[in-house]
């Protein structure tokens, strides 16, 4: 259980919120906020926005991520966005699986495999997203739930490519609800997880790992979460979208 063997990374998934525009002003707000940031920052906007995010960022340490890809490589694919598209732009990171996309756009277990085989044969950094609904928790089912929507996710990723995958552990009760997981929720989650990556390739990876908390972290309660032994940063929404906020959380995962 060594936190030092993994970067914290703190990751803002600005979900469908700021137009290119707005995104200038508030990348623009941001960077002096956390140019000394001890920890890996990352900002995950709508596609739009990625070319503006790229160029404000350029020569920072805010790194550009994008909300989702497709698995194909190119194709007729109405409305989607392939990896290598990404990567050409300079992207570097994706949130895959979220519970959003879980929950409004038919994602699947199954699918997210696919996404995360196809970000990680184009260079790109997968942020795949896991974690139960409120049912499953009530269930005593987290656990277990987690590890399979992990190992599944995982399916067919070598050990190499892993040392570019993070984990975001978001239990969906606490997205958006204002309801955080206890510090001692999320970090019993967190380390579920890493046992998991642990089993299928070994102690190792799973301890090189950055597995991050989601869900409701905020300026108020980051500190405690990322001091957590399992948890290494976090996937921020709400928070991500006020430079200040986002800055503190930063900090939090500096320390
Ligand atoms: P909130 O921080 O708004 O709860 O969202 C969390 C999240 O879904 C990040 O991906």
């Amino acid at each position: 259980m060594n936190k030092a063997l993994r970067s914290a990374v703190i990751a803002g998934n600005w979900k469908m919120n700021k137009t290119p525009s707005e995104a200038k002003t508030l990348i623009e707000e941001l960077k002096p906020l956390v140019a000394n940031a001890g920890c890996g920052v990352v900002i995950c906007v709508p596609f739009v926005d990625l070319q503006v995010a790229l160029e404000a960022t350029a020569g920072t340490n805010i790194k550009v991520g994008a909300q989702n890809c497709h698995f194909e490589k190119s194709g007729a694919f109405t409305g989607e966005i392939s990896a290598d598209m990404l990567k050409e732009m300079g992207v570097e990171y994706v949130v895959l699986g979220h519970s959003e996309r879980r929950q409004y756009f038919g994602e699947t277990d199954v699918t997210v495999n696919k996404r995360t085989l196809a970000a990680l044969n184009a260079g790109l950094k997968a942020i795949v997203c896991v974690g139960e609904k409120l049912e499953d928790r009530e269930q005593g089912i987290t656990e277990e739930l987690v590890a399979l929507q992990t190992k599944i996710a995982l399916q067919g990723v070598s050990k190499q490519a892993l040392k570019n995958v993070i984990i975001a552990y978001e239990p969906v009760w606490a997205i958006g609800t204002g309801k955080t997981a206890t510090a001692e929720q999320a970090n019993e989650v967190c380390a579920a997880i890493r046992a998991t990556v642990a089993k299928v390739y070994d102690q190792e990876t799973a301890d090189g790992l950055t597995i991050q908390y989601g869900g409701s972290m905020n300026a108020g309660n980051a500190a405690e979460l990322v001091a957590q032994p399992d948890v290494d940063g976090g996937l921020i929404g709400g928070a991500s979208l006020k430079a200040a906020d986002f800055a503190v959380i930063v900090d939090a995962a500096s320390k």
